[in-house]
């Protein structure tokens, strides 16, 4: 049986593929407000704004490619029974050919119903004003906004108790309820966190590895490191 490896990831990991992480940046996000476009209240006050903001991430998103971190995570699977809570909502980890990929905060590459969460479909074009859901509501982004319920989150924290590691890279631990998944691992599980500027992990009991490094650096090390553990059990 492959040992379950949980990896969280966050900005850091797609960062080296050429797209901006969130806090890097003096609270701006690509020159927005983090307020006017990723809060309900947000898109309610210039829905506009909002999609135009979504679908430059949208159109940027077929420019940018995996980066050795994404390939070195999908190729983990042939050892480890890997699964990846993601906080982005590009589409990388699927490209490099992960299979395993639960996205906490939603995907670019789809769309839902203003009045119902649960419709969701494919979308990799822009989306505009007065594109309808089937029953003639307007569709907005597949993004979970400040404010916003995170629909993944139950399965996320029976994932991460389960884990036997679990990985964290390129994530400033910020956001809640993502960052406190780190809380739900049993403390017999080790942690490795990859980061160069790597936040404090606080009250934990595991065994915590940092390695202060960008994530192609750091994942060829890690992969070292877990390659070593499934050898010696
Ligand atoms: N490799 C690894 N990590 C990196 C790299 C890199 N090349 N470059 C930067 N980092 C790290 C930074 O040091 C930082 O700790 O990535 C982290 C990015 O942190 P944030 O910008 O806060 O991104 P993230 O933690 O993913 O944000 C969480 O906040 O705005 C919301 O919903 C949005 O999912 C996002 C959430």
């Amino acid at each position: 049986m492959k040992k379950k490896l949980v990896v969280l990831t966050g900005a850091g990991i797609s960062a080296e593929s050429g797209i901006k992480t969130f806090r890097d940046s003096a609270g701006l996000w690509e020159g927005h407000n983090v307020n006017e476009v990723a809060t309900p209240e947000g898109f309610a006050v210039n829905p506009a704004l909002v999609l135009d903001f979504y679908n430059q991430r949208r159109r940027e998103l077929q420019k940018v490619q995996p980066n050795l971190g994404h390939h070195i995570l999908a190729e983990l699977e042939d050892d480890f029974d890997v699964t990846i809570i993601t906080q982005n909502v590009d589409n990388l980890h699927e490209r490099a050919g992960s299979n395993k990929v639960i996205h906490l905060h939603g995907e670019l590459t789809k769309v839902q119903s203003t009045t119902n969460p649960q419709y969701i479909i494919e979308w990799i074009s822009d989306l505009n004003i007065g594109d309808l859901d089937k029953d003639g509501n307007q569709l907005r982004p597949n993004i979970v906004w400040f404010g916003e319920e995170v629909p993944a989150l139950e399965y996320a924290i029976s994932l991460t108790e389960q884990a036997d590691y679990l990985v964290v890279i390129g994530t400033s631990l910020q956001v809640y309820p993502a960052a406190g998944l780190i809380h739900h691992t049993q403390a017999l599980c080790p942690i490795f966190y990859i980061d160069p500027k790597p936040a404090s992990l606080y009250n934990l009991q595991n065994s915590i590895q940092v390695i202060a490094k960008i994530a192609t650096e750091g994942l060829p090390i890690l992969r070292d490191k877990l390659n070593l553990l499934n050898r010696s059990k």
